[in-house]
């Protein structure tokens, strides 16, 4: 579908309620369009992930994230014993947006830990079926749901003050490690780029997790249906990422507005195969603000 069919089809609507030039002429309303199903495109979809169950593509989607070689690294894993406690049904009423926060708190390694590792680290190792005969292979669980369990985030961490050096970290979800990516005071260059304030004291935050998606790895098997998919699980790390902070007694707020190009080269990303999708301020709460 383009543009012109497009119209045509809201022309039968009322889309007076919506200003119709805004759905009619919608790049996101295009892309919905084109992305549904009907009865022909389910089955052929459906053969098309039929088929990418073998044991060639089995094999090689055990390992669906990112890694650094080389890179110096520092280990959070030591704190995967530790239980934390928390009163779930007080996080979600309490959970809300916070926009200021301590500039002298420094987030520690037990925060990252818990905030990224149970957000979208590998919680769980699961024997892989449909392999070669004589293969072995482990799947990567997380504790967010994931299409086809192909995992297309990817997480880094941008920490202006805490236990390790301010610099930008990529989180390691099998070994629940921060890969160093680049060590230095990013606030000012970040203030540039993520448009927060006057709504959010940036500056004075811990640190800004940023999410992005490797769409290649959903594309090889859910074709147009893919960005749905990832936006859905961009979501859900997202918003366990900020129950998380509730149960530390930190706050977090998203940050919607930011110059995509500027964040993927400060990242160092391609910009077009991986993309940004969620940027959080996070910090010790200094005093809960509304919109
Ligand atoms: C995708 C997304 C983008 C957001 N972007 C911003 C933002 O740029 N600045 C801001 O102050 N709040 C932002 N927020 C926070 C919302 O304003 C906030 O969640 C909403 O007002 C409800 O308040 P609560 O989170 O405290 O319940 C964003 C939230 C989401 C989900």
């Amino acid at each position: 579908m383009n543009i012109s069919t497009l119209k045509t089809q809201f022309s039968e609507k009322d889309g007076s309620m919506y200003g119709r030039k805004n759905v009619e002429e919608s790049t996101a309303m295009l892309y919905h369009e084109n992305s549904k199903f009907n009865s022909y495109s389910i089955r052929s979809q459906g053969e098309k992930i039929a088929a990418f169950n073998n044991p060639y593509v089995n094999e090689r989607s055990s390992q669906p994230f990112k890694c650094y070689p080389g890179y110096p690294t520092i280990d959070l894993s030591a704190y995967k014993d530790i239980e934390f406690e928390s009163n779930f049904q007080s996080l979600i009423t309490n959970r809300r947006s916070v926009r200021d926060f301590k500039t002298s708190y420094k987030v520690s390694l037990y925060e990252l830990f818990v905030s990224l590792y149970h957000s979208y680290g590998v919680t769980k190792w699961a024997k892989m079926q449909g392999l070669e005969e004589g293969k072995e292979g482990h799947l990567g669980l997380r504790n967010v749901p994931s299409g086809g369990g192909l995992y297309p985030i990817e997480m880094y961490v941008v920490i202006f003050n805490g236990h390790i050096p301010a610099g930008l970290y990529h989180f390691r979800p099998d070994t629940a490690s921060l890969e160093v990516l680049k060590e230095g005071g990013f606030a000012e260059d970040l203030l540039k780029i993520v448009q927060a304030e006057p709504y959010v004291n940036m500056k004075s935050a811990s640190g800004i997790l940023i999410t992005t998606g490797v769409i290649e790895r959903l594309m090889i098997k859910y074709g147009e249906r893919s960005y749905r998919f990832l936006m859905q699980e961009a979501g859900y790390v997202g918003f366990l990422y900020n129950l998380l902070c509730e149960s530390l007694g930190l706050g977090c707020c998203w940050l919607g507005g930011y110059h995509d190009d500027n964040l993927n080269e400060f990242l160092g990303i391609d910009g077009v195969f991986e993309t940004v999708n969620n940027v959080i301020a996070f910090g010790s709460p200094n005093e809960q603000c509304s919109i």
